[in-house]
């Protein structure tokens, strides 16, 4: 791992003190810091170095609990500065300047915007009118990379002039979680699934990311993306890409994003009519989540909001060789009934049953991919009932737990990918035409739902969503499978 110094701008929001720092603590904890790498705090908060290892030291006593280490925090505190600049503003950026010029000259540097996507052009030009990027370093993106196709294009063009594209790093981090990583090694390390994955042995792929959650406090954030952009477009497409691909000839850098590209490309275009046969939006109102009374999401922006979903379903196709006619179902949503993110594919039924009595197997013949929590997998089959009264019929399951398969912490998303972006591996991150091929799919949906009158359907929180993501399958004859307990 080579040195780094590592910029993050943004520093006190919500993102650098829940995600990033509790990161780096860990990979702290894992010697992977280099002695001479440094964190650079900047954001517009008056605070001076000790001000900010506070906040630091604050945040890790909340996200690290337990497990803190004193001596660990304390190497990573002593690697802390700050520095109070506005991003908006190009007074003082060259106080910046002044901090990396005096580091290791062999450090990698890496910026990572942790604010708004309307700063990442502004500040990238600052950066360059300061003098800080040189050919090693690197920029990170976090989501949303734009509103729509037409922005997602400006900020990369913007963003494009400063750093090429091999220097860029958009988060998804969906693509850090183990489990998704798994995904690949699952498919295309075993034999036996990938001869039934494709449209002669599987009937249908659900896709379910599901939050107990509310808006919180990002509701003005929440309020103008809504769910499509803030995780359709990004962690829904990703996670269905990685099911769908075909297998690149070895993993590097480029060759999984040119398969994962091929399948958005692939992507059946919404029409408006199809727009409004295959895609619901929900938003909740008040209701019960674990027992607990909750606002409505009105009540929880504490204004009357915009039109913004706060669930969408989607019933979409990938329309090539081993897909075509296979519908893939994408719902997601906040102040569902549980957290949950988990990809179900359900195979067709036999094509001829030798069992009369088929009650009780309906659960049977499918494969559920558990992201998160308990990470796992289960392939439901059917077995015969113990018994000397004849044949009877009982779903049963293959478990594979990570839990306890692997006698392993499971790392946060954020630790793998920012020792990638340090390594200089981009396979996880998102590449600019991947993004644009995401928002160019999502487009239409923006669209339509723009001119059509309809509300987002009300579903009461604590519940699996609006009626109308259930009819949406059973359209189709089919039901979304049992969120397991
Ligand atoms: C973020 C979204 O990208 O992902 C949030 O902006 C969402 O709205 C979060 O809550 C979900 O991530 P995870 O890892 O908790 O499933």
């Amino acid at each position: 791992m080579p040195a780094c110094d590592f910029t993050v701008i943004g520093a006190t929001g919500d993102l650098a003190l829940r995600k990033l720092v509790p990161a780096l603590y860990r990979r702290e904890a894992e010697n992977q810091l280099q002695p001479s790498s440094r964190i650079i705090g900047v954001s517009r908060s008056e605070l001076d170095d000790d001000g900010y290892r506070a906040e630091v030291a604050q945040a890790l006593r909340e996200h690290i609990g337990a497990d803190l280490d004193v001596v660990v925090a304390t190497r990573l505190l002593d690697r802390i500065s700050h520095l109070t600049l506005d991003g908006a503003d190009p007074e003082g950026w060259h106080l910046l300047h002044n901090h990396l010029k005096v580091g290791d000259p062999a450090a990698v540097r890496v910026f990572y915007l942790a604010v708004a996507p309307a700063l990442f052009g502004p500040i990238c030009h600052r950066l360059d009118e300061i003098g800080v990027v040189d050919p090693t370093a690197r920029v990170v993106l976090e989501k949303p990379i734009g509103r729509d196709i037409d922005s997602a294009r400006a900020i990369n063009d913007a963003v494009g002039e400063v750093f090429d594209e091999a220097q860029i790093f958009r988060i998804d981090h969906y693509l850090g979680k183990e489990s998704v990583q798994n995904l690949l090694v699952t498919r295309f390390a075993n034999t036996f699934l990938e001869p039934l994955w494709n449209s002669h042995w599987v009937d249908h792929v659900q896709i379910t990311v599901a939050e107990t959650l509310g808006v919180g406090e990002r509701g003005d954030y929440y309020d103008t993306s809504g769910a499509l952009r803030d995780m359709v477009q990004n962690h829904l497409l990703q996670l269905l890409c990685l099911v769908a691909m075909e297998p690149p000839t070895y993993v590097g850098r480029e060759t999984v994003r040119d398969e994962k590209l091929k399948v958005l490309q692939a992507l059946k275009p919404m029409t408006p009519a199809d727009v409004d046969r295959d895609t619901v939006r929900g938003r909740y109102g008040q209701g019960l989540v674990d027992g607990v009374a909750v606002p409505s999401y009105t009540e929880d922006l504490g204004r009357p909001g915009s039109a913004a979903e706060t669930f969408v379903a989607i019933r979409t196709e990938v329309q090539n060789w081993r897909w075509a006619g296979v519908p893939f179902y994408l719902r997601t949503g906040k102040r569902l009934d549980r957290k949950l993110s988990e990809i179900v594919v359900v195979f067709k039924e036999p094509p001829h049953s030798m069992f009369p009595h088929h009650e009780g197997v309906q659960t049977a013949n499918r494969l559920h991919i558990q992201v998160q929590p308990d990470e796992g997998m289960q392939l439901h089959m059917t077995a015969k009932e113990p018994g000397p009264g004849g044949i009877r019929l009982r779903p049963v399951s293959l478990d594979l737990s990570y839990a306890t398969a692997f006698d392993a912490r499971m790392p946060d998303a954020y630790e793998r990918l920012l020792m990638d972006v340090v390594r200089g591996n981009p396979t996880l991150f998102m590449r600019r035409d991947e993004v644009e091929a995401a928002w160019t799919w999502v487009e239409p949906i923006l669209q339509r739902w723009a001119v059509t009158a309809d509300r987002p359907k009300r579903y009461p929180a604590g519940t699996s969503g609006p009626i109308a993501a259930t009819t949406l399958l059973e359209r189709d004859g089919r039901t979304w499978q049992e969120l397991p307990e």
